[in-house]
């Protein structure tokens, strides 16, 4: 089978399309064939070895697929079936191999691109406004990079919930695509504190989800009320700065934190309720998962060049 690998770290150019045994799975492993897998930004960390992967490796952490073969012990799945996954790196391929307990399994309404584009960032979006803060109505909330898949899909959900949302966006055209997803403000990275003051009538957020980290680090601290939460939950712009408690007691007893989602989907019910409640808000019309751009393996560079680049909206797809 044919897969990207990654023998070197580097920029998008150590992405390598390459012909490699066929896998075999092991006691409790699926091999699924591979529809469709995610870009994200993880797998941009992974490249670069802000993330050590061993190498050599295969990018991508996230996959939808039809089940080719099980190894031994797999009750949770047969060849045929069709299923989505996601932390298990090596998506980026003809075929990857899963453990079986990691697998999802989809609803007929939910196809393999629908499925490749929503699971992480979903269940991302989804534990951040129902479990690491959980948006009341009337809350005011910030979500940067609005027009990204992050970000249209929190803004989106907060909306859904009652909230009111203050976006970020580096352009005109996406600061359409951040008011598309619902966003009441939007505003350029600069304007952040003075537009968060003016429309909660000097009050604050009562959370910022802040997944661009360096750049937006002070503007997000200086935004939120008293008790207000910081969610850091991501760094496209670069690492976050060490966080001295002081600064979080001055600026109003803050809470701060910096959730992943791997703890949040470690049991394997949490995952699956997770991923439930998204395919239903996606069948309810409540989310809308925006696929902007399809690249086959050999242009694996290209679409993780765009996504760090700034170029990208909404999700990109590797289609084997
Ligand atoms: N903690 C978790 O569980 C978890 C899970 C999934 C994703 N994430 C994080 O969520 C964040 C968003 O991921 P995504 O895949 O949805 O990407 P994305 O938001 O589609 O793309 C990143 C966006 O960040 C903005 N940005 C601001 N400064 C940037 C810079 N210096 N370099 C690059 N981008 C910059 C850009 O939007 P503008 O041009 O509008 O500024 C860019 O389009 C990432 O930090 C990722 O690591 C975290």
């Amino acid at each position: 089978m044919r897969a990207v690998q990654v023998e070197r770290t580097g920029g998008p150019e150590v992405l390598v399309v390459r012909e490699v045994d066929d896998p075999k799975p092991g006691p409790g492993e699926a091999v699924v064939d591979v529809a469709a897998s995610g870009v994200n930004f993880i797998d941009v960390y992974h490249r670069t070895g802000h993330y050590p992967v061993p190498l050599p490796f295969t990018p991508g952490t996230e996959g939808a697929g039809t089940v080719a073969a099980v190894g031994d012990g797999v009750g949770q799945v047969r060849p045929g079936d069709r299923v989505g996954w996601v932390n298990v790196v090596g998506t980026y391929a003809e075929q990857a191999v899963v453990p079986a307990d990691r697998l999802i399994a989809l609803p007929d309404g939910i196809d393999f691109e629908t499925a490749a584009a929503s699971l992480l960032q979903g269940m991302t979006a989804q534990y951040l406004v129902r479990t690491t803060y959980p948006v009341r109505p009337g809350d005011d909330v910030l979500v940067h990079a609005a027009a990204g898949g992050m970000g249209q899909l929190l803004t989106q959900l907060v909306k859904h919930l009652c909230g009111r949302v203050v976006a970020t966006a580096s352009t005109p055209e996406k600061a359409d695509l951040a008011r598309a997803a619902g966003a009441d403000v939007v505003v350029g990275y600069d304007e952040v504190v003075d537009a968060v003051r003016a429309f909660t009538d000097g009050d604050g957020v009562a959370v910022a989800y802040d997944g661009v980290g360096a750049d937006t680090f002070e503007a997000s601290l200086a935004s939120l009320a008293p008790r207000g939460y910081f969610v850091s939950y991501g760094s496209a712009s670069g690492p976050v700065p060490p966080v001295d408690p002081l600064r979080l007691s001055r600026a109003g007893s803050l809470f701060f934190t910096r959730p992943t989602l791997a703890h949040y989907i470690a049991a394997r019910e949490e995952m699956l309720e997770r991923a439930d409640e998204v395919f239903r808000w996606i069948a309810d019309g409540v989310l809308r998962v925006t696929v902007t751009a399809r690249y086959p393996l050999t242009e694996a560079g290209r679409a993780q060049a765009d996504l760090e680049g700034r170029r990208s909206t909404g999700k990109l797809l590797i289609v084997p």
